[in-house]
């Protein structure tokens, strides 16, 4: 481990003029804020000659520190790893809102959505899965290890879990195909295509979730999951094919939405 120098940890506490010249130039609209946790990162100016270069090549700064702030909450993001959005917070809320005993919650990136419901309820058995190897091994780092799966949506969610959930999460991939060039550089050449791609309507991924999900829930579950406001009338009506009853909740300041469906029984 490299341990800093009194003088370059002194440097730290202030953004260094040049660092905060180089981003700005790469286009980093925080380049002050940004420069700061860049700079404290660093073990030496080599290191931190490494980390500018990532930065300015156009990698999120979250991968690039290691970590993202979540629902006020330090979550460990590996390079390769869905960074997670500010407007997944609603998902966030309404989960805790429905107070859950077992949830699941896939398509699960980092694990951040169920790393905040398990600190704002303790007692939750939760469970998280993701499709990737990668964003699985990441997940395992912010939760407890043996309770994040690698699986196709339910294929491979333990079987015992079967009709015992009484929420499923997800904040799918939900970009339609050909929005994906439209999208800034970071997600698109930085996080994985899967990460983002729905399909050609944004709502693939939603609808597979949707046909089996009644499977895992108990008779008064839940399934929420994240869209945009756009896709909000088709996703509902999706899960109202699917056999769900299904209504939107929006939140304006954080752009984000939110479906939240229930068996019709
Ligand atoms: C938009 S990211 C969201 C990650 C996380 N929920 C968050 O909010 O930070 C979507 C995640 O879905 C995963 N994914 C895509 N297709 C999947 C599938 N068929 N089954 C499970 N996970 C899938 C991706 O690997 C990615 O981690």
């Amino acid at each position: 481990m490299i341990t800093k120098t009194w003088a370059w940890t002194s440097r730290s506490r202030l953004p260094d003029p040049d660092v905060v010249e180089k981003l700005r130039a790469a286009g980093c609209v925080f380049a002050a804020e940004e420069a700061e946790l860049i700079v404290a990162a660093a073990t030496s100016s080599a290191h931190l000659d490494e980390l500018l270069r990532r930065r300015v090549a156009g990698e999120p700064l979250e991968t690039i520190l290691g970590w993202a702030e979540f629902c006020g909450l330090r979550v460990v993001v590996t390079p390769g790893v869905f960074v997670p959005r500010a407007r997944t917070e609603l998902l966030v809320r309404r989960a805790i809102a429905a107070q859950p005993g077992v949830a699941l919650d896939l398509c699960c990136g980092s694990g951040a959505v169920a790393a905040v419901l398990q600190r704002e309820l303790p007692t939750v058995d939760a469970h998280s899965a993701d499709i990737d190897p990668i964003a699985v091994e990441c997940a395992r780092r912010n939760l407890d290890p043996n309770r994040v799966y690698c699986a196709d949506l339910f294929d491979g969610i333990p079987a015992d879990l079967r009709g015992r959930v009484d929420l499923i999460t997800m904040s799918p991939p939900y970009v339609p195909t050909a929005r994906i060039v439209t999208m800034p550089v970071e997600a698109r050449e930085h996080e994985p295509l899967r990460a983002l791609d729905g399909g050609v309507d944004g709502l693939e991924i939603a609808r597979q979730a949707l046909a089996d999900a009644a499977g895992w829930i108990t008779p008064k579950g839940r399934f929420l999951f994240e869209t945009s406001r756009g896709q909000s009338e088709a996703a509902v009506a999706a899960a109202v094919a699917a056999g769900w009853s299904a209504t939107v909740v929006t939140d304006d300041e954080l752009e984000a939405t939110t479906i939240e469906c229930r068996l019709p029984w």
